[in-house]
């Protein structure tokens, strides 16, 4: 039986699957069953101090993407595969009175199981920091075992919240610094990708005394324009406003910024999030230096909490493992970020030296057959 337990921060998981912060853990009955199907733990859709109320119709929907001409549209069609979620869904609609008790009744019921409690307020004052404060001590005194600072929301009109949080370094530090004040229990923070280099906001938060960075929450992005009707294909009354991108589309940027960090802060504990549906996803995340991993586009589409991802992912482990027993790997903490170094700058990339470089010419997808004259000159 491999051995699929992680200490993260601290916490023990029983394995390195989580559920993001998102609708898969917007109630107690989602997050009681996530732990039924085999997760390790769940982030709570994000809870605020103030009253939210979300647009009219669709919260998110997903794109597709079709063999034939690569286009990318909501609306489905036969043999489209999955592009990317899209979404403008605030955070959670109940109150910090509304999840108190149902975090206690879910650690009651799963006390193994890690309970993370994603929360958020402002940073314009220090009634705003103070609000940070409260959502802290009412979290961990509700028996949640860690907390994730929401910096990363990308649909906030307000200044001093959610990603303009993430993009501003100084408040980076200052609202983790007041969290960290209150917290008996880790502190995660959750960044914005949307933002120029983003080891400047992880290093903001670890000044701040965070214990865990994660990344990616969505990136901000618009919903293609239906050519038939010239209206985005997501509005109302006509109208748009930006939201964040999420699912296979973020993998790879998702993972550029995860390098990024992890090779400034080697030492420290990030949790991969972007375009994970199996563990091949997951492994590039772990293998950058990520000791768990998180899931919501891909659990959203399997039965609302991934009963069937989180089953492929513990099963990708297993195999994993096995398959490299030889090499003396028992569990992720022997793999974890043995491929960081291997991002390095264009100018570290070895050239083909001599006539190699006619390896330029050599067909390759994108570019023009080989001109043979041009070759030789
Ligand atoms: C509909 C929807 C709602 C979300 N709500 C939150 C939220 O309240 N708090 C948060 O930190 N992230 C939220 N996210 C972001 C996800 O937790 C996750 O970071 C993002 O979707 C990327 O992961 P994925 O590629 O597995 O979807 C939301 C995502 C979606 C699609």
């Amino acid at each position: 039986m491999a051995d699929r337990r992680v200490t993260f921060t601290g916490l023990e998981f029983e394995n390195p699957f989580l559920l993001s912060s998102a609708p898969p853990t917007e109630s107690e009955s989602n997050i009681m069953r996530a732990f039924e199907a085999g997760w390790g733990g769940v982030v709570t859709k994000t809870i605020g101090l103030h009253p939210v109320t979300n647009v009219v119709g669709a919260k998110a929907k997903f794109m597709r993407t079709s063999p034939d001409d690569a286009s990318v549209s909501m609306k489905k069609r036969p043999g489209a595969a999955l592009h990317s979620s899209w979404n403008w869904e605030l955070i959670s609609d109940k109150q910090l009175d509304w999840w108190v008790p149902r975090i206690q009744r879910i650690k009651a019921a799963f006390p193994k199981r890690m309970l993370i409690a994603s929360i958020m307020a402002g940073s314009g004052n220090d009634k705003e920091l103070r609000n940070w404060q409260l959502l802290t001590e009412a979290v961990q005194d509700a028996g949640a075992d860690g907390i994730e600072c929401n910096y990363s929301c990308p649909h906030m009109d307000r200044k001093d919240m959610g990603s303009n949080i993430g993009k501003d370094s100084e408040l980076c530090s200052v609202v983790t610094e007041a969290v960290v004040e209150v917290a008996k229990i880790p502190v995660w923070t959750k960044l914005t990708p949307a933002t120029g280099d983003i080891t400047v906001e992880a290093g903001a938060v670890f000044r701040g005394g965070a214990d865990a960075v994660v990344s990616s929450n969505t990136f901000p992005s618009l919903p293609v324009i239906d050519p038939a009707t010239l209206e985005f294909e997501i509005n109302v009354d006509g109208l748009v406003s930006s939201g964040g991108l999420g699912g296979p589309a973020i993998l790879p940027m998702s993972l550029a910024n995860m390098a990024r960090m992890t090779q400034a802060f080697p030492d420290k504990a990030f949790s991969g999030i972007g375009g994970i549906s199996d563990f091949s996803q997951a492994l590039s995340y772990f293998l950058l230096g990520c000791g768990t991993v998180q899931v919501c586009t891909a659990a959203m589409l399997d039965s609302a909490v991934g009963p069937n991802v989180i089953k492929r992912l513990n099963a990708g482990l297993d195999a994993f493992l096995e398959a490299n027993a030889s090499k003396g790997w028992k569990r992720v903490e022997d793999f974890r970020g043995i491929r960081r170094d291997r991002v390095v700058l264009q100018s570290q990339i070895r050239r083909p030296e001599g006539d190699g470089y006619q390896g330029g010419y050599e067909p390759v997808e994108g570019y023009a057959a080989p001109d043979a004259a041009e070759a030789k000159a």
